[in-house]
């Protein structure tokens, strides 16, 4: 578990009473065969959390700030107990966060385009969730010796930076913000921001107060976020060449969660979309994706396809360890 001891030690116990066939087993019963990606034992912990930032688990919510392992597994069973019905309904939605963190990896990427096409950015996100990242460059990035963004950002993010950072641009403009989600969460909505912090490990505080902070940097400049799928969505937007602007189709950890033959169909219409693309018009494809323990940020470019691997990123978007200098 990813710097989560309270959710380490809860899934330990949850492990244990599945193995024995408890109540949690019997919330969970009929899911055995969820692909293991959809994360079952993490819905679960997202429903409770639901109900103990809804304050409808007061002795969970107790528990859960406290960050007291033992507390928290004698509320959760509690709830488990008397909520099991309700349960069973929530925990069948996916695991869906929206993790401002990742910017700072996917920072490099945005202005390594920007750098070498001198032009605005048009902005494509695919698997956007709540929209949150096509902020970026709203948000302060801090680390030992680099820092970018406007300094009166709400939303600061630190993080550890590995290698020397290239030149950049000091400002960059933004022409379009436009991202695609199967479930677009609108997180101006309470609905929305219970949805996105359902799904926060309660422990990480920091991961907490960074969403709301940038819930509160969103609102000022609604996106539009459509209700579709990477296939059909990225067909329709990269169907002409824009002159005048990069565009930038990036995504990330969205890839997963594609089905073999929607990830076929998106990847062939970025590279259609490439071999159309000119110098007046480029096309940049970034995306942030797991590979082991970090991600590999990919930047591939046109004219010319040229593919870089630019870092490997933390999935919470530190450390950033840059790759090309
Ligand atoms: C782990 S979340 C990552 C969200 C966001 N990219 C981030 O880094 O915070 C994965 C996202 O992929 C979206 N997704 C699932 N299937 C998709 C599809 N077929 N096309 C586009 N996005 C999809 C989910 O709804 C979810 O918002």
């Amino acid at each position: 578990m990813i710097g989560s001891p309270l959710y380490a030690g809860i899934l330990d116990r949850a492990a244990a009473d599945v193995e024995g066939r408890g109540p949690i087993w019997k919330v969970l019963r009929g899911h055995e065969d969820d692909p293991r990606f959809s994360v079952l034992g993490l819905r679960l912990l997202g429903a409770l959390n639901r109900m103990a930032l809804s304050g409808e688990a007061p002795r969970l919510t107790a528990a859960y700030e406290q960050g007291d392992v033992g507390a928290a597994w004698e509320a959760l069973q509690a709830t488990v107990a008397t909520r099991a019905e309700e349960l069973r309904r929530l925990v069948e939605a996916p695991v869906q966060t929206n993790e401002v963190g990742r910017c700072a990896g996917l920072l490099f990427g945005f202005l390594a385009v920007a750098g070498e096409t001198g032009l605005p950015l048009r902005l494509l996100e695919v698997g956007a969730s709540a929209g949150l990242n096509l902020h970026w460059d709203r948000f302060a990035y801090a680390a030992d010796g680099f820092s970018w963004g406007p300094a009166d950002s709400a939303l600061r993010l630190e993080f550890e930076l590995e290698g020397t950072a290239p030149v950049l641009p000091s400002a960059v403009t933004i022409a379009e913000r436009r991202g695609c989600d199967p479930n677009p969460i609108d997180a101006a909505t309470p609905e929305g921001r219970l949805a996105l912090l359902s799904y926060i490990w309660p422990d990480q505080r920091q991961r907490i107060t960074r969403m709301e902070a940038a819930a509160s940097v969103a609102a000022g400049v609604p996106v539009n976020v459509e209700r579709e799928g990477a296939a059909t969505w990225s067909e329709r937007m990269l169907a002409e060449p824009t002159t005048g602007r990069a565009t930038v189709v990036y995504h990330s950890i969205v890839s997963q969660y594609l089905s073999d033959e929607e990830r076929a169909t998106f990847f062939a219409n970025v590279e259609s979309a490439g071999a159309r693309a000119t110098v007046k018009a480029p096309l940049a494809w970034l995306r942030m994706e797991p590979r082991d323990d970090r991600a590999d940020l990919r930047l591939t470019t046109w004219p010319g396809g040229e593919e870089r691997l630019l870092a490997r990123v933390g999935y919470h978007g530190t450390p950033v360890e840059l790759l090309s200098g």
